[in-house]
């Protein structure tokens, strides 16, 4: 089996949102933006289009320093340490980025400084002088979530100082009502003038809308969340901080006066690690960056796909476009772009800092990575927010994979090794069922296909599944079981279009459940998903194509069923509510 021929290979630049660096994800960071955007990468990869897939950690700003503070680390040490782990547990999740950058990387300085001196050149960015809080115990300013108190909105005793959890408000420190120190705890807080650069989003208005309005092909959730940034009226934005840990201010080597204990905001260069990141797998490889991310030198050809949850919209499609066409020379910017709502824990919220829900690395203790991303992407928060349960966990594992995928290869891999030798039988050539079966498949395909291509990721994988149970219905009707003694030629076809399913159904959920389609591959001696692709050409030769007497073997059970017993112990050790 050979990668299908496909009409023209396309590019696609994927990006997923950069997740903060202050300890393994949850399992709603992941489906929000790191695995949808590895499906389609993935999927993007086997239709034999061209892929450069990017992510990173988001290193800077106040959740970094106050995690490494809480760790006891030097927050150098603890970025580092906490890249490689995030490293880690997403290769173990099977995240295939091209390349897993830092936004603490040289490239990033680089870039980011670059871009501060392009817009400063272009006369948007300018320096103003604005009160901040100062504490006198801790020696410094409190930017951010250094500072908490009590919301000026809805009145909760823990908003922190950039946004409210309760009400969901974006805030700033001074308007937090009886501040404190997130450090000292000190309450001996005054206000303080001092230095920030900002960025004149507002003059920029027009233009970014302009861009807005161009744009075709956003979903209307990120439509709609841009133009009410827009409508409200774009203001200046502070991109410096008073902390330690991030960009210097710094422009051809030499730092601005008056900004020796300032960084770049991390939200300025957070998005700029995606090119950053670009660089960096330039760096490590020796490939050429620009003609990814530079429409003079042949990105214009590129389709550059984001992912991201819905809170980080505005970032994508006002922030870092307002950054980008403001340097005035020929970035590429994202073309389209798909946001999701959020997963649930029970009823509330996963929650980092209360340590609440499924981190990665404990999902992966739990269970092999393929049944996390079938249960995760069929159930993704798209039209509106999702909820876990262990129980539609369980429902999922078993219902799909264990009783439907898992059940059908089982049952012919295992009729072929008593029956046919274990090998695919070469008696007999297909009937009218065939045909019928290919005419099926077919039409399946081509939904799961459209579902795919519109980042549609609950209905590809009910597309999905719709594809096994034509399989499934097809063998109910051909029983190969009963017909072995009638018309053992009849068996023999039917074992042999079940076995050729098999490769089906693998090289279809791949995107979704690589390891499983390896396995389900190597059964039937196929090789694996990167030399067969995505299925194409005529849809009958999809039924005939493994070589008639090649070996196949059972390797046992695909998917292990989840018990009352285990689901009683998660849900025993991971409580709802
Ligand atoms: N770290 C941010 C979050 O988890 C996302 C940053 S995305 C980027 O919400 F654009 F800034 F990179
Ligand atoms: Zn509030």
């Amino acid at each position: 089996m050979k990668t299908g021929t496909h009409a023209v290979a396309k590019r696609y630049l994927i990006t997923s949102a950069l997740p903060y660096i202050n300890g393994i994800k949850h399992l709603g960071n992941l489906v929000g933006s790191m695995l949808p955007a590895d499906v389609f990468a993935r999927y993007q990869r086997a239709r034999g289009h061209e892929v450069l897939f990017i992510c990173a950690t988001d290193e800077h700003g106040t959740p970094a320093e106050l995690a490494a503070a809480e760790a006891g680390q030097d927050v150098a040490a603890y970025c580092a340490e906490q890249h490689r782990l995030q490293a880690e547990v997403s290769s173990r999740f099977g995240l295939s980025f091209d390349h897993f950058g830092r936004s603490s990387s040289r490239r990033n300085h680089e870039l980011t400084q670059h871009f501060a001196a392009r817009l400063e050149d272009e006369g948007l960015i300018e320096e103003r002088t604005e009160p901040q809080i100062y504490s006198a115990v801790d020696g410094r300013f409190l930017p951010d979530r250094y500072v908490e108190g009590t919301c000026p909105k809805c009145g909760f005793e823990r908003a922190r100082g950039d946004q409210c959890d309760n009400c969901g408000s974006t805030l700033d420190p001074t308007d937090l009502i009886a501040p404190r120190s997130k450090i000292s705890g000190s309450t001996d807080l005054e206000t303080r003038e001092t230095n920030h650069l900002y960025l004149l989003q507002d003059r920029m208005q027009d233009g970014i809308r302009a861009w807005v309005d161009a744009a075709e092909d956003w979903p209307p959730l990120a439509r709609s969340i841009a133009y009410k940034w827009l409508d409200e009226g774009l203001m200046p934005r502070a991109i410096t901080r008073d902390l330690a840990w991030g960009i210097p201010v710094a422009r051809d080597g030499k730092v601005r006066p008056g900004y020796e204990s300032k960084v770049f905001y991390v939200w300025f260069d957070a998005p700029i690690e995606y090119i950053g990141a670009t660089r960096e797998w330039a760096d490590a490889t020796g490939s050429d960056w620009q003609r990814w991310w530079r429409t003079d030198q042949g990105a214009d050809d590129v389709t550059y796909v984001q992912f991201m949850g819905k809170d980080n919209v505005a970032f994508h499609t006002v922030s870092f476009p307002a950054t980008m066409l403001g340097s005035r020379e020929p970035w590429k910017l994202v073309d389209r772009l798909k946001a999701f709502n959020w997963l649930n824990w029970y009823g509330g919220k996963f929650s980092t800092s209360e340590n609440r829900g499924v981190f990665m690395d404990q999902a992966l203790a739990l269970h092999p990575s393929d049944t996390w991303r079938w249960y995760l992407m069929s159930n993704a928060p798209e039209s509106s927010d999702a909820s876990f349960s262990w129980e539609q966990f369980r429902t999922t594992v078993n219902g799909d994979l264990v009783n439907v995928l898992g059940n059908f290869t089982n049952r012919i891999l295992s009729f072929a090794g008593t029956r046919f030798a274990g090998r695919v039988p070469g008696d007999g050539e297909a009937g009218d069922d065939e045909r019928r079966l290919a005419g099926e498949l077919r039409a399946h395909l081509t939904e799961i296909e459209a579902h795919h291509e519109a980042m549609e990721f609950r209905k590809a994988a009910a597309a999905t599944r719709a594809l096994w149970a034509a399989g499934n219905e097809y063998l109910t009707r051909a029983a190969p079981w009963t017909a072995i003694k009638s018309d053992p030629e009849r068996a023999a076809v039917a074992v042999r279009a079940g076995l050729n399913l098999i490769v089906l159904f693998a090289r279809v959920v791949a995107p979704i459940i690589p390891d499983s389609a390896a396995k389900m591959l190597a059964s039937v001696g196929a090789g694996s998903v990167s030399d067969t692709g995505w299925p194409d050409g005529d849809a009958a030769g999809w039924l005939d194509a493994l070589p008639r007497g090649a070996a196949v073997a059972n390797p046992g059970p695909m998917f292990s069923r989840i018990d009352d017993a285990l689901l009683a112990e998660w849900e025993t050790n991971f409580p709802g509510g």
